[in-house]
């Protein structure tokens, strides 16, 4: 038995990533998975790969008749939704006064529209199937502020926000809502970044798997109480700076 044995999950943002990771895993432990995303030939391509107990369906998280259209094919091919995971995530960076609109307008529409969109067509499938688990990606940059990514840093507090706003509603059906807040994890969306203006105490930035552990736990019945909470994956990234220490007396 798997420990995700029988439920239905749908994956946002699955053809690569920390997404594909997420729906891997989740594969393995014996769930259905659909994996979503605007990638369709690496989807597909990906899905086909998993074998039997994957699907992929193609959705823009932006678009709510698409959201309509991805639950759909997940009750009409597996038969039911329990967990979901709002993954599908884009990030731009540049000084706030040179911040372009159409930019700031596009990374809330996918990183905090789309999860919106993805909590209001989720809950009644969920409903239907007596329960469920929804796990939002948010960030560490939805704990602390960080210079150029003004658009992300705002969806990813937003996630943070909503996650606990929904929580509180959809407790009473049995679906629990939980946010997961990575540091610096190697994907397509790290590469260009300088690692070395990371101050990681566990020294080194996460794969994907990493963090595809936490997704896995919320999804899972073994996280039975957890709901509106965070958990962060991040190296020690958040808690300081890592530096050595001398003893020295009586420094107050
Ligand atoms: N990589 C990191 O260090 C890091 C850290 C914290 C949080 N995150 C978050 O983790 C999530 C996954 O990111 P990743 O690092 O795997 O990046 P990635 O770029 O490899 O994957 C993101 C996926 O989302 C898909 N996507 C983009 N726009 C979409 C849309 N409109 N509709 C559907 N799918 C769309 C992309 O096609 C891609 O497959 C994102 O929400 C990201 O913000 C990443």
């Amino acid at each position: 038995m798997g420990r995700v044995s029988e439920k239905v999950i749908l994956v946002t943002g699955g053809a690569r990533g920390m997404g594909a990771a997420h729906a891997r895993l989740l594969v393995a432990e014996g769930a259905k998975v659909v994996i979503t995303d605007i990638l369709d030939n690496e989807g597909a391509t990906f899905a086909a790969e998993l074998g039997p107990s994957a699907m992929y369906v193609h959705q823009d998280v932006a678009q709510p008749e698409e959201w309509c259209q991805a639950i759909a094919a997940v009750e009409s091919k597996f038969g039911a939704l329990h967990g979901l995971v709002n993954n599908a995530g884009i990030a731009s960076m540049a000084p706030i006064e040179l911040f372009p609109l159409e930019q700031w307008e596009k990374t809330l529409a996918v990183n905090l529209t789309g999860v919106f969109l993805g909590m209001q067509t989720a809950l009644p499938a969920m409903r239907r199937a007596g329960g469920g688990s929804i796990v939002n990606i948010s960030s560490v940059e939805g704990l602390r502020g960080s210079a150029g990514l003004h658009a992300y840093v705002a969806s990813k507090f937003g996630v943070r926000g909503i996650t606990k706003s929904a929580a509180l509603e959809a407790a009473a059906s049995g679906v629990r809502i939980n946010s997961i807040h990575p540091g610096f994890i190697n994907t397509r969306m790290t590469e260009n970044i300088d690692l070395s203006s990371f101050p990681i105490p566990l020294g080194r930035p996460a794969e994907p798997q990493e963090v595809s552990q936490a997704v896995l736990f919320l999804l899972s019945d073994e996280s039975s109480y957890f709901t509106g909470s965070e958990i962060v994956v991040d190296g020690g990234l958040t808690i300081g700076v890592p530096q050595k220490c001398q003893a020295v007396e009586n420094i107050f």
